[in-house]
């Protein structure tokens, strides 16, 4: 038997803040980073809570929340009795809280509900069981997966990403990319979480090249947002693939944002998931698949391997477009450094829980193939 569930309410469009005025409670608890407490949305956020007694906010998330910091956001969430928690900010901010949570409620046998209201558009961490926590002295990303970590209620609101820079908003737009694709060929995909991917994925590939060329295009900003929604909804329920398992570990270790990662590699694995390598006459299912999005988002396909092929090259050409780098140099990583790593990640992206469901069979050796494609370290 399979299942297919959606807890999450979402709230979206104009005046979608005012859902914030539902929430009810003695202590509630605006859980948020320095940016954005400095930039006043975490106020604003605060004026919309009237039904809340008193608000307090923990802005200390950092990007790629480390174990520490969930331990000394618990200690906030215990001294503010805390009843309740809106999420305030990107990935890293709602999983930071999501995780808190979780090990708030083991300590306290407290329900606390979760409002996640995401200020990139991205993870899809709004909607999803995930939460990825960075282990720094192993220098390992984990992704905790549990249905206790999905959010009560969502709240899209594109006024909140139109300050979002042009290099965040290109490296988050191509994590949904990879978030619609990845659930997309998954071993566990369905009718169900393909028809999030698609729309995603329509959505996408029409306006992030334009939330990437005009920040204030209000329209691009509200699609991109519904598109790393609807992503998040796909992968939620049948996980991701190497991509993202390679991501976590490049992530962990040279600090590469998690968007840009994914976006760095995408190209390479998709190429590797497309089978074109191999001699078979049969087009591979994530091959096919892919020829499925390149119609859907005007590519010529008139057969798999060709539309596949043309999905591919359009996933390199829009990386390029909005500014993605397409080495590790280019990335910032000193070859020495990474040498050094190597084997590390290989062996983190082979044991990650993403990698579980990629199409094709994943390996050291596969790991080490797909890598070779971002590892050019000569000018
Ligand atoms: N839980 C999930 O389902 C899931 C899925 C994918 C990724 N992740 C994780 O989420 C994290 C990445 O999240 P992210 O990509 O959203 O980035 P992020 O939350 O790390 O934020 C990146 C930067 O953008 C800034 N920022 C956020 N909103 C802004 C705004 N509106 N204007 C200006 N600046 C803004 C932040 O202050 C930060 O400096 C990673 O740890 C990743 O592994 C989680
Ligand atoms: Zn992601």
């Amino acid at each position: 038997m399979n299942t297919f569930e959606l807890k999450t309410r979402v709230c979206f469009g104009e005046d979608s803040l005012g859902a914030l005025a539902e929430i009810e409670a003695e202590n509630a608890v605006i859980f948020t980073d320095a940016f954005m407490k400095k930039s006043g949305n975490a106020d604003k956020i605060a004026s919309y809570m009237k039904g809340c007694r008193n608000i307090s906010v923990f802005s200390e998330t950092i990007p790629d929340p480390p174990i520490e910091l969930i331990v000394k956001a618990l200690e906030f969430l215990l001294d503010a009795n805390t009843d309740v928690v809106v999420a305030l900010g990107g990935g890293s901010s709602i999983d930071a809280a999501k995780s808190t949570i979780l090990m708030y409620e083991k300590k306290t046998g407290k329900h606390v509900p979760l409002i996640a209201v995401p200020t990139t558009s991205g993870t899809g961490s709004e909607v999803t069981k995930f939460a990825v926590i960075t282990d720094r002295e192993a220098g390992v990303k984990y992704p905790l997966v549990s249905d206790k970590l999905l959010p009560d209620v969502a709240v899209l609101s594109s006024e909140l990403v139109m300050s979002v820079p042009k290099t965040i908003t290109a490296d988050t737009g191509f994590d949904v990319i990879t978030h619609a694709l990845e659930a997309y060929i998954s071993t566990l995909a369905n009718d169900f979480t393909d028809a999030f991917a698609e729309k995603a994925l329509e959505l996408a590939f029409e306006y992030l090249p334009r939330a990437c060329k005009d920040g204030s295009d209000v329209e691009a900003r509200e699609k991109m947002h519904t598109a790393s929604c609807l992503a998040g909804m796909a992968f939620n329920d049948v996980s991701l693939g190497v991509n993202h398992g390679i991501a976590h570990a490049l992530g962990a270790v040279f600090h590469i944002p998690h968007g840009r990662a994914n976006a760095m590699m995408l190209y390479h694995v998709m190429k590797y998931n497309a089978e074109l390598d191999l001699p078979s006459a049969k087009p591979s299912r994530a091959c096919e698949k892919m020829a499925k999005i390149a119609r859907f988002i005007g590519l010529p396909a008139y057969n798999a391997k060709q539309g596949a092929t043309n999905l591919i090259n359009e996933i390199r050409r829009l990386s390029r477009e909005v500014g993605i780098p397409q080495t590790l140099a280019d990335a910032g990583v000193a070859k020495s450094d990474y040498l050094a790593n190597r084997a590390h990640i290989v062996k983190s992206a082979v044991n990650d829980a993403c990698t579980a469901t990629n199409p094709r069979k994943i390996d050291a050796a596969a790991v080490e193939t797909i890598l070779r494609g971002i590892e050019k370290f000569d000018k």
